[in-house]
């Protein structure tokens, strides 16, 4: 079944200029990408998007991260396009992420781990209409 899905590239990944690797992967996965917008993200908007975390002990850092510098947000869809592209960027720990996946091959720090992708149908709902209304 053909879904959409919301990925970004964090701040540490546009800051080590790894925008262009990310959506190489997605696209030579034969992924689709619709919509693309490049955005520093502010204490609100954090809040917003990260509205599971901002209970937990890692929240501060998070924030202070991904409010840290520009992020480029992208919509893009295909055949179970969540999925696949969570297989795509590896575990949320690129230390433990297999080799292959974007935060295994590209990455170290469990916070800036590169690239953040939605969890399932609804939180892709959610984020998309979040970062493009
Ligand atoms: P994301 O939402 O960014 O796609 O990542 P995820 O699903 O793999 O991980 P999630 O549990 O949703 O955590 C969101 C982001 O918070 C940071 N984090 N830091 N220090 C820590 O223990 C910790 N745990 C999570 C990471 O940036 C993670 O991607
Ligand atoms: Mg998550």
């Amino acid at each position: 079944m053909s879904e959409h899905t919301f990925i970004m590239v964090k701040p540490d990944g546009v800051a080590r200029g790894l925008v262009g690797e990310v959506i190489s992967r997605f696209e030579r996965k034969g992924l689709t990408l619709e919509r693309i917008r490049k955005l520093d993200i502010d204490e609100a908007l954090a809040r917003r998007h990260y509205a599971e975390h901002v209970d937990k002990p890692f929240f501060p850092e998070l924030l202070e991260f991904i409010t840290s510098g520009p992020v480029v947000a992208m919509q893009w869809s295909g055949e179970e396009a969540i999925s696949v592209c969570r297989t795509l960027m590896g575990a949320t720990d690129p230390k433990k992420a297999e080799v292959g996946t974007i935060r295994g091959d590209l990455g170290l720090a469990v916070t800036n781990n590169l690239v953040h992708g939605s969890d399932g149908p609804e939180s892709a709902a959610r984020e998309l209409e979040i970062f493009f209304g």
